[in-house]
């Protein structure tokens, strides 16, 4: 069992049905799961392959690459992770050693491609080598290859800004469900009442509903009151700390796993996102042009460039009064 499988996974079900669907309909797939670091692709992976022994019986293998940051490592590591005896690891090149263990119907995992991106088409090339062979990759983006499909993970459901909403009907979405259920992990007597309710709701909407960010959140309530660690939303990139010591280093906090994404940005990406972080609640694009001190091509396609990368969305920012299409970036709201 994986380690993240030892505690319960909330409100996937239909991500997971869809996942699944996807990998039994068609052999020879290319399928990744995208979405921001935490969002739970690894989780939603490992339920997703479970149950598919029957769809794959010659084997499924997760290959972790959390470990693996140079593309020249990509294969060699997926190669010693479906090579099961130490013969088969002798001869030929790389790809036909990993080839000429993944014949049949097989699926192979490849979980966290993040640092191996420009390794994508030996992806491609594996696939061509072996007939019944599906692939599923969690990454950050899609790896943009021929015949790929992509399912883009969001972050769990959390209340609407502004609504009154009771214990019942805020327990409803899955974010406040994780909350509370990773907050009773650390203080068992924590539930849901009316002097907590409304500061878990909004630091759930305030952290988008990403699992990574609310339990990091969830496990300070030994020490902090929901309401408390409200207070402290403008600090909470120092704040939300303390990620469980047997996962990766870049889930040990929020700023880790924001970093990480940030690293794998281009240094004109790096230096656009680094302007339009003076803008809370989302910007225009001629805003975020005048604040990178480009004209609106350049701003527009390094926007663009973010989306495909789900560093950031394209979505209209609720309560604005302009019309004009608004962007956000993929950062927890601290004001
Ligand atoms: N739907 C969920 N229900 C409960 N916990 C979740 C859920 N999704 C993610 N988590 C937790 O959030 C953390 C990050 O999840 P993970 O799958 O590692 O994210 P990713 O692979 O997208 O970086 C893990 O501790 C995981 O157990
Ligand atoms: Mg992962």
């Amino acid at each position: 069992m994986h380690r993240l499988e030892r505690t319960s996974l909330l409100g996937r079900r239909a991500m997971v049905d869809q996942v699944q669907r996807t990998l039994r309909a068609e052999s020879g797939s290319l399928l990744t799961l995208a979405g921001v670091g935490g969002v739970g692709k690894t989780r939603v992976a490992l339920a997703a392959i479970r149950p598919l022994s029957d769809r794959f019986p010659d084997g499924i293998h997760f290959v972790d690459l959390g470990g693996v940051d140079d593309v020249g490592r990509l294969l060699p590591a997926i190669a010693d992770a479906v090579t099961d005896n130490d013969r088969a690891r002798g001869d030929g090149t790389v790809l036909s050693r990993a080839a000429g263990q993944l014949t049949g119907r097989q699926l192979l995992v490849l979980d966290g491609f993040d640092l191996v991106g420009a390794a994508a088409p030996s992806v491609s090339a594996l696939l061509d080598h072996c007939p019944g062979l599906s692939i599923l990759v969690t990454n950050r983006w899609p790896l943009h290859m021929t015949a790929e499909r992509v399912i883009h993970l969001p972050g769990l459901s959390f209340p609407p800004v502004g609504a009154t909403l009771s214990i019942a009907e805020l327990s409803e979405y899955t974010a406040v469900q994780l909350y509370v259920e990773r907050a009773q992990a650390h203080r068992p007597e924590f539930i849901l009442q009316p002097d907590n309710a409304p500061a878990v709701a909004e630091i759930c909407r305030r952290l988008d509903g990403l699992p990574l960010a609310i339990e990091l959140a969830a496990a300070l309530v030994q020490f902090l009151e929901p309401p408390a660690l409200l207070a402290q939303a403008g600090h909470w990139l120092a704040v939300l700390t303390g990620g469980a010591r047997d996962g990766p280093d870049h889930q040990r906090s929020l700023r880790s796993s924001i970093d990480r994404s940030y690293q794998l940005l281009a240094p004109a990406e790096q230096s656009m996102f680094r302007r339009v972080a003076v803008f809370t609640g989302g910007f225009s694009i001629p805003a975020a042009a005048a604040a990178a001190g480009v004209t609106i091509g350049p701003a527009f396609h390094t926007l663009a460039a973010w989306s495909r990368r789900t560093c950031c969305n394209g979505r209209p920012v609720a309560r604005r009064r302009s019309r004009s299409a608004r962007c956000g970036v993929n950062m927890p709201k601290s004001s």
